[in-house]
């Protein structure tokens, strides 16, 4: 076949493929700020068909033919709103991040990693961003965050899980959604230090995590509907979405910066910690370590420990002395 006949091939399918309300691009497209050739969009089409529509539907609505019982439900691209995007503000993500997603997979999800030709995935990535009006309307995508430097190294890292630990339990408090891996007391010393005061209320089943409710509704197709529910990961037992064995350390510091977009997982600003950058990297050693403890005795010992800890009484509040006049 000549060029000619391959690219009135091409035309053909991405005009006569299935939807017949579709009408290919003739125009470049200003998308996210960036201006995108009409031809990689009618061929990132092609390829959304082939790799993606399954689940996030012809449509991009999430509604695939696959889609029905997923949980977590495949993202709908027509709300234009991503958990993972790796960007400050929730804003929207920028190509490299949504090639990270799509290469890397969501663990634990029917989000695999897929293998696609990398020029088939740039176009499928620049198609993805004509489902919705977000896209059209939003002038730039979101900044990255950028990882200040890690001033714990490997050779501090026992002083990083440390401190992390207390920042988690005792300053930011991962524990009112994730569970709590401290004792109460450790919890109450924790807090003491780095607010001023300690706790002395714990919520029930703290060594559980509580289950969330998300922006995102549990039929793509229902907006307004009900939305879905997730319950924060167990980092001695569960999956992480983004992240797993052999994800840089750096990439957790990016979560937590960036946070879980409409997931109720917040977004730690560095600026609002009490040593700013240095805890956010203690938080990430510290997570980094329950994780490493995922299927092995130590994870049990130390569910167990948890579990026997002696009966918490809180200490009696201090009486001030008398003023002697
Ligand atoms: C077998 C079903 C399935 C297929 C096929 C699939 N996905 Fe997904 N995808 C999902 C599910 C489920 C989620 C939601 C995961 C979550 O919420 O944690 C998702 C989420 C996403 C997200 C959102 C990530 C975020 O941070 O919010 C992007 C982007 C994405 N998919 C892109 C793609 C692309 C591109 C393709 C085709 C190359 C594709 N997916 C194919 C099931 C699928
Ligand atoms: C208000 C509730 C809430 C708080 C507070 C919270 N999280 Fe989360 N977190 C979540 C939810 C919900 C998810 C799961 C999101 C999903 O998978 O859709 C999550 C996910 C995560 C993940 C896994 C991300 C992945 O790739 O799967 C990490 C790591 C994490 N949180 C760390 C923390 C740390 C550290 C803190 C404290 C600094 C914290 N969280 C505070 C609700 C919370």
């Amino acid at each position: 076949m000549n060029r000619k006949l391959i690219l009135a091939a091409s035309f053909c399918l991405a005009a006569c493929s299935s939807d017949p309300s579709y009408t290919p691009y003739k125009e470049a497209q200003k998308l996210g700020g960036q201006m995108i050739p009409a031809q990689t969009l009618n061929n990132g089409r092609i390829a959304y068909m082939q790799y993606c529509r399954a689940c996030h539907g012809e449509k991009g609505d999430g509604n695939g033919p696959a889609a029905p019982g997923l949980r977590p439900p495949p993202r709908n691209f027509t709300i234009g709103e991503f958990k993972f995007a790796g960007v400050l503000e929730g804003k929207l993500p920028r190509d490299e991040d949504l090639v990270r997603i799509v290469k890397r997979g969501l663990h634990g999800t029917a989000m695999l990693p897929w293998e696609v030709p990398d020029h088939e995935l740039g176009e499928i990535i620049q198609y993805l961003k004509t489902l919705s009006d977000k896209w059209k309307e939003e002038d730039a995508v979101g900044k990255p965050v950028i990882a200040a430097a890690d001033t714990w190294g490997e050779a501090r890292k026992a002083a990083a899980v440390e401190r992390g630990k207390k920042v988690y339990h005792g300053f930011a408090q991962c524990l009112s959604c994730h569970a709590a891996y401290a004792t109460k007391q450790e919890i109450f010393d924790a807090s003491k230090e780095l607010t001023g005061n300690g706790t002395t209320d714990f919520r029930d089943q703290m060594y559980q995590p509580e289950i969330k409710e998300t922006d995102y509704p549990l039929d793509p197709a229902k907006a307004e509907g009900p939305k879905h529910k997730v319950l924060p990961p167990d980092f001695l037992f569960s999956e992480l979405r983004s992240i797993h064995k052999d994800t840089e350390l750096g990439d957790i510091y990016r979560l937590l910066v960036s946070g879980v977009t409409g997931a109720a997982m917040p977004a730690w600003d560095p600026e609002s910690m009490p040593d700013k950058t240095n805890d956010v990297w203690a938080l990430a050693y510290y997570i980094r370590s329950l994780t490493d403890m995922k299927g092995t005795t130590a994870a049990t010992r130390l569910r167990t420990a948890l579990a026997a800890q002696p009966a918490f009484v809180p200490p009696a509040e201090a009486v001030p002395a008398p003023v002697t006049p």
